[in-house]
């Protein structure tokens, strides 16, 4: 669902604007320090109802300033156009409206752009911590699964209770029980839909990487978050103990991870640098790819500083891979003619310049 109209108000360094961008190709250049992240920040806000950079909300507001507003016109496959308005002011929860109704959770808003972002951050993914991983792994579990949001909610609401009941020293298993089939019966389903993902997602990365020119071949193993021999049950109950002690529950779907092997080997071991760019601009644009194969919809990509990023014959073959997509790329640079002209002369792209949180577009 591409942006067609977004309005933003006190975010960051940007002035109160009204921006029209581009379904296909928009390219965002300005000097260091003029407000590119942040207006990449402000489309993420608007598909997911929350920051990237900070979660805290008085970094993201502009200084004295009370809150800010984001408003954002979308439309879908049957551009049919929705409308999307986030106020948040300090001190308060968000207020969200998706078509003039409130919506409670943030939760309805990713639904509506499946959004795909890469910033500098996200070149995290591989050296990281395990957080990144299940974000990215969880993505596109909750994009193509739709049970999948309401069994990680029971999962951890039932994960909260049982570790509050651990840290007061109630390990009575008669108390623990009614959390423990809840958290057994949602990781089973999470587990399943996590591990289908996987397994699915890993041709498609390969596919793209092959696109993209790489002699990688990768492969996923996926780790549920407890050994891979014992039953949640069992797992469970012979931790009680282990877990009282440290207050919390140490195995389960909130410790699942992923590990990436590039040709039999462990990709963060073995690629270099610009390889592991290249794997992981492939891992999330094959998100993107098979999302698409599966349902037809199509995310939009959010690109933050592409060139500090790769090299000039990568960027060339993933802006010839983008360009070909024909779904809404909103990408930066500070240089524009880093990208420019990697993109064919008959593609229809819109071009815009940011002077100290101004984003103007260039005819
Ligand atoms: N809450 C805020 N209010 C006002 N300005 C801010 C706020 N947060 C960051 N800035 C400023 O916004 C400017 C733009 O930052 P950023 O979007 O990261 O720039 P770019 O990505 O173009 O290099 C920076 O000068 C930064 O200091
Ligand atoms: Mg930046």
């Amino acid at each position: 669902m591409p942006y067609q109209t977004i309005k933003l108000s006190n975010f960051r360094n940007l002035v109160e604007q009204r921006l029209e961008f581009s379904p296909l190709i928009n390219i965002i250049d300005g000097k260091n320090g003029s407000g590119k992240s942040s207006l990449i920040e402000s489309l993420y806000y608007l598909s997911v109802g929350k920051s990237f950079r900070s979660s805290k909300l008085d970094s993201i507001v502009q200084h004295n300033a009370p809150g800010f507003t984001l408003f954002s016109v979308t439309e879908d496959d049957n551009s049919h156009q929705h409308r999307i308005g986030i106020t948040r002011e300090k001190n308060k929860s968000a207020l969200i409206k998706i078509d003039g109704e409130f919506i409670r959770s943030a939760i309805q808003l990713a639904s509506v752009t499946p959004t795909l972002l890469i910033e500098p951050e996200t070149f995290e993914l591989l050296d990281g911590g395990p957080n990144n991983r299940r974000r990215y792994m969880d993505w596109g579990v909750f994009h193509v699964e739709h049970r999948f949001s309401e069994a990680w909610r029971r999962y951890t609401k039932s994960l909260k209770q049982r570790n509050t009941l651990l840290r007061r020293g109630r390990i009575d298993r008669s108390l623990l029980a009614p959390w423990d089939g809840q958290m057994i019966a949602s990781a089973a389903m999470i587990d399943q839909y996590r591990h289908d993902y996987v397994v699915s997602l890993v041709p498609v990365i390969n596919d793209i990487l092959k696109l993209l020119n790489q002699t990688i071949d990768i492969d996923i193993s996926y780790y549920r978050g407890w050994d891979k021999k014992a039953d949640y049950q069992s797992t469970l109950n012979d931790s009680i103990e282990r877990d009282a002690r440290s207050g919390f529950t140490h195995q389960g779907p909130h410790r699942a991870d992923i590990r990436i092997k590039a040709n039999g080997r462990f990709a963060d071991e073995v690629l270099s640098r610009g390889q592991k760019k290249i794997l992981i601009f492939s891992m999330i644009l094959a998100q993107g790819a098979f999302l698409y194969k599966l349902s037809g919809r199509k995310s939009v990509y959010l690109i933050d500083d592409i060139s500090a990023e790769l090299d000039i014959d990568h960027r060339k073959n993933v802006c010839s891979y983008l360009e070909k997509l024909e779904s809404q790329v909103i990408l930066t640079a500070v240089d524009i003619n880093s990208v420019l002209p990697l993109f064919h002369e008959d593609t229809e792209l819109r071009m815009f310049h940011v002077e100290h949180g101004k984003v103007s577009q260039v005819n």
